[in-house]
Protein backbone atom coordinates (compact mmCIF):
# COMPACT_ATOMS: atom_id res chain seq x y z
CA UNK A 1 0.00 0.00 0.00
CA UNK A 2 1.37 3.57 -0.22
CA UNK A 3 -0.10 7.17 0.84
CA UNK A 4 -3.09 7.70 -1.03
CA UNK A 5 -5.54 10.50 -1.79
CA UNK A 6 -8.94 10.10 -0.99
CA UNK A 7 -11.13 9.94 -3.66
CA UNK A 8 -11.79 6.13 -3.92
CA UNK A 9 -12.08 6.14 -0.56
CA UNK A 10 -14.30 8.31 0.08
CA UNK A 11 -16.47 6.39 -3.61
CA UNK A 12 -16.81 3.82 -1.65
CA UNK A 13 -17.81 5.13 2.09
CA UNK A 14 -20.46 6.77 -0.10
CA UNK A 15 -21.37 3.47 -1.80
CA UNK A 16 -21.32 1.55 1.53
CA UNK A 17 -23.18 3.70 4.14
CA UNK A 18 -19.94 4.55 6.51
CA UNK A 19 -17.23 7.54 6.71
CA UNK A 20 -13.51 7.48 7.00
CA UNK A 21 -12.14 8.33 9.84
CA UNK A 22 -9.58 11.37 9.73
CA UNK A 23 -7.79 11.56 13.06
CA UNK A 24 -5.31 14.85 14.00
CA UNK A 25 -1.70 13.27 14.25
CA UNK A 26 1.01 15.12 16.52
CA UNK A 27 3.62 12.51 17.33
CA UNK A 28 5.15 9.26 17.00
CA UNK A 29 2.89 7.21 19.20
CA UNK A 30 -0.81 9.15 17.96
CA UNK A 31 0.66 7.88 14.58
CA UNK A 32 1.43 4.79 15.89
CA UNK A 33 -1.47 4.26 17.92
CA UNK A 34 -3.96 4.86 15.34
CA UNK A 35 -2.87 3.15 12.47
CA UNK A 36 -2.58 0.29 14.83
CA UNK A 37 -6.28 0.35 15.27
CA UNK A 38 -6.97 0.89 12.25
CA UNK A 39 -4.90 -2.12 10.96
CA UNK A 40 -6.56 -4.73 13.81
CA UNK A 41 -10.00 -3.82 12.04
CA UNK A 42 -9.07 -3.39 8.61
CA UNK A 43 -10.19 0.08 8.10
CA UNK A 44 -8.87 2.72 6.00
CA UNK A 45 -8.09 6.13 7.54
CA UNK A 46 -7.26 9.60 7.25
CA UNK A 47 -3.93 11.10 9.16
CA UNK A 48 -4.59 15.30 9.46
CA UNK A 49 -2.27 17.47 10.38
CA UNK A 50 -3.10 21.24 11.28
CA UNK A 51 -0.87 23.73 11.13
CA UNK A 52 -0.06 24.02 14.84
CA UNK A 53 0.73 20.15 15.05
CA UNK A 54 2.64 20.96 11.62
CA UNK A 55 5.29 23.57 13.08
CA UNK A 56 5.43 21.21 16.91
CA UNK A 57 7.22 17.97 14.64
CA UNK A 58 8.16 19.53 11.63
CA UNK A 59 6.68 19.07 8.09
CA UNK A 60 9.49 15.84 7.62
CA UNK A 61 9.27 14.43 10.89
CA UNK A 62 5.46 13.78 10.19
CA UNK A 63 5.86 12.67 6.97
CA UNK A 64 8.35 10.31 7.78
CA UNK A 65 6.51 8.86 10.46
CA UNK A 66 3.10 8.26 8.13
CA UNK A 67 5.38 6.56 5.25
CA UNK A 68 6.53 4.23 8.23
CA UNK A 69 3.07 3.25 9.32
CA UNK A 70 1.87 3.01 5.89
CA UNK A 71 5.43 0.45 5.42
CA UNK A 72 4.44 -1.29 8.70
CA UNK A 73 0.66 -1.67 8.70
CA UNK A 74 0.06 -2.09 4.81
CA UNK A 75 -2.98 0.38 5.13
CA UNK A 76 -3.72 2.91 2.63
CA UNK A 77 -3.34 6.39 4.21
CA UNK A 78 -3.99 9.92 3.22
CA UNK A 79 -2.24 12.41 4.55
CA UNK A 80 -3.92 15.55 4.72
CA UNK A 81 -3.33 19.34 6.15
CA UNK A 82 -6.54 20.04 8.53
CA UNK A 83 -7.36 23.93 8.61
CA UNK A 84 -5.12 25.52 5.79
CA UNK A 85 -5.52 29.13 6.97
CA UNK A 86 -3.79 30.30 3.61
CA UNK A 87 -2.31 29.50 -0.21
CA UNK A 88 0.80 29.25 1.32
CA UNK A 89 0.40 26.58 4.13
CA UNK A 90 -1.45 24.21 1.29
CA UNK A 91 1.30 25.00 -1.56
CA UNK A 92 3.89 24.15 0.76
CA UNK A 93 1.86 20.90 2.38
CA UNK A 94 1.39 20.04 -1.52
CA UNK A 95 4.85 20.42 -2.81
CA UNK A 96 5.91 18.62 0.49
CA UNK A 97 4.25 15.10 -0.12
CA UNK A 98 0.63 15.72 1.26
CA UNK A 99 -2.46 13.84 -0.71
CA UNK A 100 -4.92 16.06 0.55
CA UNK A 101 -5.57 19.73 1.62
CA UNK A 102 -7.96 21.61 3.38
CA UNK A 103 -7.94 25.59 2.67
CA UNK A 104 -10.21 26.60 5.59
CA UNK A 105 -12.09 30.24 4.32
CA UNK A 106 -14.95 30.06 6.47
CA UNK A 107 -14.29 32.65 7.86
CA UNK A 108 -14.18 34.88 4.59
CA UNK A 109 -17.15 36.43 2.67
CA UNK A 110 -18.63 33.58 0.32
CA UNK A 111 -16.67 35.48 -2.79
CA UNK A 112 -13.78 35.24 -0.73
CA UNK A 113 -14.10 32.12 0.18
CA UNK A 114 -14.67 31.25 -3.39
CA UNK A 115 -11.81 33.02 -4.42
CA UNK A 116 -8.97 31.45 -2.31
CA UNK A 117 -10.16 27.82 -2.43
CA UNK A 118 -10.54 28.09 -6.24
CA UNK A 119 -6.90 29.20 -6.28
CA UNK A 120 -6.11 25.92 -3.92
CA UNK A 121 -7.43 24.30 -6.35
CA UNK A 122 -6.38 25.08 -9.34
CA UNK A 123 -2.62 24.64 -7.55
CA UNK A 124 -3.72 21.47 -6.38
CA UNK A 125 -5.53 19.23 -8.89
CA UNK A 126 -2.60 19.30 -11.48
CA UNK A 127 -0.17 17.60 -8.88
CA UNK A 128 -2.73 14.76 -7.80
CA UNK A 129 -3.88 16.91 -4.47
CA UNK A 130 -7.59 16.46 -3.41
CA UNK A 131 -8.93 20.15 -1.86
CA UNK A 132 -11.56 20.18 0.91
CA UNK A 133 -13.16 23.46 1.85
CA UNK A 134 -15.61 24.68 4.14
CA UNK A 135 -18.99 26.60 4.25
CA UNK A 136 -20.79 27.84 7.33
CA UNK A 137 -18.42 28.42 11.03
CA UNK A 138 -18.37 25.81 13.46
CA UNK A 139 -18.58 26.97 17.13
CA UNK A 140 -15.34 26.34 19.17
CA UNK A 141 -11.42 26.47 19.42
CA UNK A 142 -9.29 25.24 17.34
CA UNK A 143 -5.68 26.58 17.23
CA UNK A 144 -5.87 30.61 17.96
CA UNK A 145 -9.40 30.69 16.64
CA UNK A 146 -12.34 30.47 18.84
CA UNK A 147 -15.51 31.03 17.48
CA UNK A 148 -18.13 31.64 20.08
CA UNK A 149 -21.74 30.01 19.91
CA UNK A 150 -23.46 32.96 18.88
CA UNK A 151 -20.92 33.99 16.16
CA UNK A 152 -21.22 30.06 14.29
CA UNK A 153 -23.59 29.76 11.18
CA UNK A 154 -25.17 26.76 9.45
CA UNK A 155 -24.27 26.11 6.02
CA UNK A 156 -26.84 27.43 3.51
CA UNK A 157 -27.36 24.43 1.71
CA UNK A 158 -28.24 26.65 -1.91
CA UNK A 159 -24.81 28.71 -1.31
CA UNK A 160 -23.02 24.46 -1.04
CA UNK A 161 -24.13 23.84 -4.69
CA UNK A 162 -22.86 27.00 -6.10
CA UNK A 163 -19.71 27.44 -3.54
CA UNK A 164 -18.66 23.38 -5.11
CA UNK A 165 -19.49 24.68 -8.72
CA UNK A 166 -17.50 27.41 -8.88
CA UNK A 167 -14.58 26.30 -6.92
CA UNK A 168 -14.33 22.38 -8.40
CA UNK A 169 -13.52 21.54 -4.41
CA UNK A 170 -13.34 17.78 -3.51
CA UNK A 171 -15.12 17.97 -0.66
CA UNK A 172 -16.97 19.83 1.55
CA UNK A 173 -17.24 20.37 5.78
CA UNK A 174 -20.31 22.00 6.36
CA UNK A 175 -21.71 23.29 9.57
CA UNK A 176 -24.73 21.51 10.77
CA UNK A 177 -24.17 21.51 15.03
CA UNK A 178 -20.64 19.90 15.77
CA UNK A 179 -18.30 22.29 17.34
CA UNK A 180 -14.68 22.11 18.01
CA UNK A 181 -12.77 21.45 20.97
CA UNK A 182 -13.35 20.03 24.97
CA UNK A 183 -16.06 22.79 25.85
CA UNK A 184 -19.08 22.13 22.98
CA UNK A 185 -22.18 23.27 24.49
CA UNK A 186 -24.23 25.11 26.92
CA UNK A 187 -27.54 23.76 25.75
CA UNK A 188 -28.58 20.06 24.54
CA UNK A 189 -26.12 19.09 21.73
CA UNK A 190 -28.17 18.13 18.14
CA UNK A 191 -27.33 17.74 14.54
CA UNK A 192 -29.34 19.38 11.88
CA UNK A 193 -30.23 16.09 10.31
CA UNK A 194 -32.70 18.62 8.32
CA UNK A 195 -29.62 21.07 6.38
CA UNK A 196 -27.78 17.65 5.92
CA UNK A 197 -30.39 16.45 3.29
CA UNK A 198 -30.99 19.55 1.99
CA UNK A 199 -26.98 19.98 1.26
CA UNK A 200 -27.16 16.68 -0.08
CA UNK A 201 -30.48 17.07 -2.41
CA UNK A 202 -28.20 20.19 -3.58
CA UNK A 203 -25.03 18.58 -4.53
CA UNK A 204 -24.21 16.14 -6.86
CA UNK A 205 -25.01 12.64 -5.90
CA UNK A 206 -22.16 11.09 -3.50
CA UNK A 207 -20.49 14.28 -3.32
CA UNK A 208 -18.00 13.75 -0.22
CA UNK A 209 -19.08 15.98 2.80
CA UNK A 210 -17.07 16.27 5.82
CA UNK A 211 -18.03 16.90 9.68
CA UNK A 212 -15.33 18.74 12.13
CA UNK A 213 -15.62 18.77 15.78
CA UNK A 214 -17.26 15.45 15.84
CA UNK A 215 -15.52 14.34 18.93
CA UNK A 216 -18.37 13.29 21.30
CA UNK A 217 -15.80 14.20 24.91
CA UNK A 218 -17.08 10.97 26.18
CA UNK A 219 -17.65 12.07 30.04
CA UNK A 220 -15.57 9.00 31.13
CA UNK A 221 -12.35 10.41 29.67
CA UNK A 222 -13.07 13.69 31.04
CA UNK A 223 -14.02 12.42 35.13
CA UNK A 224 -10.86 10.51 34.44
CA UNK A 225 -8.71 13.23 33.14
CA UNK A 226 -10.00 15.27 36.11
CA UNK A 227 -9.93 12.40 38.84
CA UNK A 228 -6.00 12.95 38.19
CA UNK A 229 -5.18 16.38 37.28
CA UNK A 230 -6.34 19.61 37.10
CA UNK A 231 -10.26 19.69 35.88
CA UNK A 232 -10.70 19.89 32.16
CA UNK A 233 -14.14 21.86 31.63
CA UNK A 234 -15.23 19.58 29.25
CA UNK A 235 -18.63 19.37 28.28
CA UNK A 236 -20.63 16.89 26.06
CA UNK A 237 -20.44 16.82 22.00
CA UNK A 238 -22.69 15.84 19.96
CA UNK A 239 -23.69 11.82 20.88
CA UNK A 240 -21.52 9.05 18.77
CA UNK A 241 -25.33 7.83 18.36
CA UNK A 242 -25.92 11.10 15.91
CA UNK A 243 -22.85 10.82 14.53
CA UNK A 244 -23.37 7.40 13.42
CA UNK A 245 -26.25 8.80 11.51
CA UNK A 246 -24.51 11.17 9.57
CA UNK A 247 -22.70 8.63 8.66
CA UNK A 248 -25.03 5.78 7.59
CA UNK A 249 -26.80 9.46 5.60
CA UNK A 250 -23.34 10.04 3.18
CA UNK A 251 -20.97 12.03 5.13
CA UNK A 252 -17.83 10.84 4.34
CA UNK A 253 -14.88 12.47 7.03
CA UNK A 254 -15.57 12.62 9.95
CA UNK A 255 -12.35 14.75 12.10
CA UNK A 256 -11.20 13.38 15.98
CA UNK A 257 -8.85 14.86 17.53
CA UNK A 258 -10.64 16.01 21.33
CA UNK A 259 -11.40 12.72 22.23
CA UNK A 260 -7.63 11.51 21.43
CA UNK A 261 -6.52 13.67 23.42
CA UNK A 262 -8.41 13.04 26.13
CA UNK A 263 -7.71 9.33 25.81
CA UNK A 264 -4.05 10.24 26.11
CA UNK A 265 -3.87 12.48 28.19
CA UNK A 266 -6.28 10.97 31.01
CA UNK A 267 -3.80 7.51 30.90
CA UNK A 268 -0.63 9.71 31.10
CA UNK A 269 -2.30 11.33 34.34
CA UNK A 270 -3.48 8.27 35.60
CA UNK A 271 -0.12 6.65 35.30
CA UNK A 272 2.02 9.50 37.35
CA UNK A 273 -0.53 9.52 39.89
CA UNK A 274 -0.66 5.80 40.66
CA UNK A 275 2.73 5.61 40.08
CA UNK A 276 4.95 9.01 40.69
CA UNK A 277 8.24 7.04 40.99
CA UNK A 278 8.34 6.05 36.82
CA UNK A 279 10.23 8.38 34.95
CA UNK A 280 10.70 6.38 31.68
CA UNK A 281 9.25 7.57 29.33
CA UNK A 282 8.35 4.28 27.26
CA UNK A 283 6.56 3.15 30.05
CA UNK A 284 4.13 5.41 30.32
CA UNK A 285 4.07 6.45 26.45
CA UNK A 286 3.22 2.94 25.47
CA UNK A 287 -0.09 2.78 27.87
CA UNK A 288 -0.92 6.20 26.25
CA UNK A 289 -0.55 4.89 22.49
CA UNK A 290 -2.55 2.15 23.39
CA UNK A 291 -5.20 4.27 24.84
CA UNK A 292 -5.43 6.12 21.31
CA UNK A 293 -5.51 2.65 20.03
CA UNK A 294 -8.56 2.05 21.87
CA UNK A 295 -10.01 4.96 20.93
CA UNK A 296 -9.50 4.78 17.31
CA UNK A 297 -11.00 0.89 17.57
CA UNK A 298 -13.78 2.52 19.32
CA UNK A 299 -14.79 5.01 16.70
CA UNK A 300 -14.11 2.80 13.80
CA UNK A 301 -16.83 0.26 15.08
CA UNK A 302 -19.71 2.93 16.71
CA UNK A 303 -19.39 5.85 14.69
CA UNK A 304 -17.44 5.15 11.46
CA UNK A 305 -18.47 1.84 10.47
CA UNK A 306 -15.54 1.22 8.27
CA UNK A 307 -14.06 -1.63 9.69
CA UNK A 308 -13.29 -4.64 7.22
CA UNK A 309 -13.62 -1.97 4.04
CA UNK A 310 -9.91 -2.64 2.82
O1 LIG B 1 -9.71 21.39 14.47
C1 LIG B 1 -8.56 21.45 14.89
C2 LIG B 1 -7.82 20.32 15.46
O2 LIG B 1 -8.38 19.88 16.67
C3 LIG B 1 -6.37 20.64 15.57
O3 LIG B 1 -6.09 21.41 16.68
O4 LIG B 1 -4.85 23.33 15.70
O5 LIG B 1 -4.66 22.78 18.15
O6 LIG B 1 -3.61 21.30 16.43
P1 LIG B 1 -4.71 22.27 16.75
P1 LIG C 1 -12.79 17.86 17.73
O1 LIG C 1 -12.19 19.00 18.47
O2 LIG C 1 -14.26 17.72 18.02
O3 LIG C 1 -12.06 16.58 17.91
O4 LIG C 1 -12.69 18.22 16.15
C1 LIG C 1 -11.51 17.97 15.43
C2 LIG C 1 -11.50 18.63 14.10
O5 LIG C 1 -12.50 19.07 13.57
C3 LIG C 1 -10.21 18.74 13.41
O6 LIG C 1 -10.31 19.47 12.22
ZN1 LIG D 1 -11.79 21.03 12.30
Amino acid sequence: MAIVTSKEMFERAQKGGYAIGAFNVNNMEIIQGITEGAKELNSPLILQVSAGARKYAKHNYLMHLIQAAVEDTDLPIVVHLDHGADFDICKKCIDGGFTSVMIDGSKYSFEENIALTKQVVEYAHPRGVVVEAELGKLAGVEDDVNVSEEDSSYTNPDQAAEFVERTGCDSLAIAIGTSHGAYKFKGEPKLRFDILQNVMDKLPENYPLVLHGASSVIPEFVEKCNKYGGEIPGARGVTEELLKKAASMGVAKINIDTDLRLAMTSSIREQFVLNPSEFDPRKYLSVARDSIKDMVKHKIKNVLGSDNKI
